[in-house]
């Protein structure tokens, strides 16, 4: 059976609590303390969806990663940058899911109209800093100290990556449903 890939909707908040939540409880990968209620991760959700992709992949019922997008700054100067991230399940690790979340995400963010994506890593995450390299991302600096948890500091990796060439004077970006998902979206 093929893995196959779709935009999230609030019903997978429980499938993506079971791959998120030990990255909170465990690791330093996401600087939350407490695992989100299935209710807050439903209307994160929702949240992003209003305006920027979040995409899973699942084989036989299975959620085996996910991957979205989201404002990176507030500012309106901000309008055509994203911040990305990733996860796959433990299990599903070295597959190739990771890749292709990330490769189906960045079509849809060009198709939008947004220019230059934003990812930042915990160190040390090797698989991380891996996957961001291998699908084009250039490290731009570490902010040293930048998180507290577990009773330690940690810093954060930045990386960026130019989805499309910035045109001389950017257009609004478009809703999510004016894209053709089945053009986007790839099984493996
Ligand atoms: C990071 C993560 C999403 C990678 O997903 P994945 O599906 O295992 O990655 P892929 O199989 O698509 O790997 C693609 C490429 O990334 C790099 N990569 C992936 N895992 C790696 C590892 N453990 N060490 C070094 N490079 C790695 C490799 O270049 C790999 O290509 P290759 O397998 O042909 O060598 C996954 O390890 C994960 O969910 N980790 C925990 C959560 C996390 O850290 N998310 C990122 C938050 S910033």
């Amino acid at each position: 059976m093929s893995a196959l890939m779709r935009l999230a909707t609030e019903d997978d908040a429980p499938a993506i609590l079971d791959i998120y939540a030990p990255i909170v409880r465990e690791t330093v990968i996401s600087f939350e303390y407490e695992v989100p209620s299935e209710a807050e991760m439903r209307g994160r959700i929702r949240s992003k969806l209003a305006h920027y992709p979040w995409l899973v992949m699942e084989r036989d019922g299975m959620m085996l990663g996910y991957a979205y997008a989201g404002r990176w700054r507030d500012r309106k100067a901000y309008d055509w940058t994203v911040e990305t991230t990733v996860y796959v399940n433990a299990a599903a690790r070295r597959g190739g899911f990771g890749k292709a979340l990330y490769a189906a995400l960045f079509k849809a963010l060009r198709l939008q109209g947004f220019v230059q994506a934003v990812a930042g890593v915990t160190l040390p995450n090797d698989a991380s800093v891996g996957l961001h390299e291998a699908v084009g991302f250039a490290a731009t600096g570490v902010t040293h100290n930048a998180g507290y948890k577990f009773g330690g500091w940690h810093g954060v990796a930045f990386f960026e990556m130019t989805l499309q060439p910035p045109p001389d004077v950017p257009s609004p970006t478009k809703d999510l449903a004016s894209l053709d998902w089945e053009s986007i979206v790839t099984s493996l």
